[in-house]
């Protein structure tokens, strides 16, 4: 057994099957359609990832840059058509100049959950410092009420399927639940055998903390939607999608 606890997507094969399982859909919309709402001329995608969306968003006239702490997926991102589009930075926020010059930030893919709560406070601080005043700031996080983890069982998430990268067994396993930290091993074995063991760490946190720490880092006029189309959240909502404008 092969097990990671660092950077949960530093495998190169699952990296490549990434985009297949998270092609985008209403929430790449959502986040494109703010863009354009906006008008946005310059835009910070922190967490990128693969830069599916990232890339998605450059268009003449304005410039994206597209921000992740993981070597591996960033590296997939910048052999990807359209990647010389975008401006690839490695790093967390901090890495984000702190020159107020971007109209939006955005945090997709549920990105922010992998964000600490010590590292939160800092992490919200330096996109404030990258965006303009009235800026704005949005990102969707799992809704606590929901209980997503729950489901995160090998039986529940047990799967077998063919992929560009050879046959796949793969399944969850939640290892340990503290608060609002959810700790899940993800395990993926190949024709080889071998199981290669992922640990995410993920927050789950409540419309309430998110207004608490964007206050804190600087943010006004939060408003927090419950699906991609709109409308506020309800205590069961899966999704808590925030928008926020800096002060
Ligand atoms: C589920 S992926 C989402 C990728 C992409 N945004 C999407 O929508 O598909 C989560 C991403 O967050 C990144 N990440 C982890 N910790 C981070 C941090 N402290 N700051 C920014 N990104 C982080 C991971 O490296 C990973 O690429």
């Amino acid at each position: 057994m092969t097990r990671s606890i660092e950077d949960p997507y530093r495998d190169r094969e699952l990296v490549r099957l990434y985009d297949l399982d998270n092609p985008g859909g209403p929430d790449h919309a959502y986040y494109r359609r703010l863009a354009d709402t906006m008008a946005a001329r310059s835009i910070i995608d922190l967490g990128c990832g693969t830069g599916l969306l990232t890339r998605s968003l450059a268009r003449p006239g304005r410039t994206v840059i597209g921000v992740d702490p993981s070597p591996t997926m960033l590296d997939y991102a910048r052999r990807q058509p359209g990647s010389e589009s975008v401006t690839w930075l490695e790093g967390d926020a901090s890495a984000l100049a702190p020159d107020g010059s971007s109209d939006l930030a955005v945090c997709t893919g549920n990105a922010i959950m992998h964000i600490g709560p010590e590292a939160l406070p800092a992490t919200l601080i330096s996109l404030a410092a990258a965006l303009r005043p009235g800026g704005t700031v949005s990102f969707e996080s799992r809704n606590p009420a929901c209980r997503a983890w729950e489901g995160w069982t090998p039986a529940a998430t047990y799967c077998e399927r063919d992929t560009p990268v050879g046959q796949l067994r793969e399944w969850l396993d939640v290892t340990d639940i503290t608060g609002q930290r959810v700790v899940f091993d993800a395990h993926n074995v190949f024709p080889d055998g071998e199981d290669r063991v992922y640990t995410s760490i993920l927050y789950f946190r409540t419309e309430q903390e998110f207004r608490r720490e964007l206050d804190l880092a600087g943010f006004t006029d939060v408003t927090c939607a419950g699906g991609w189309n709109g409308g506020p959240a309800q205590v069961r909502s899966p999704l808590l999608i925030i928008q926020a404008r800096r002060a």
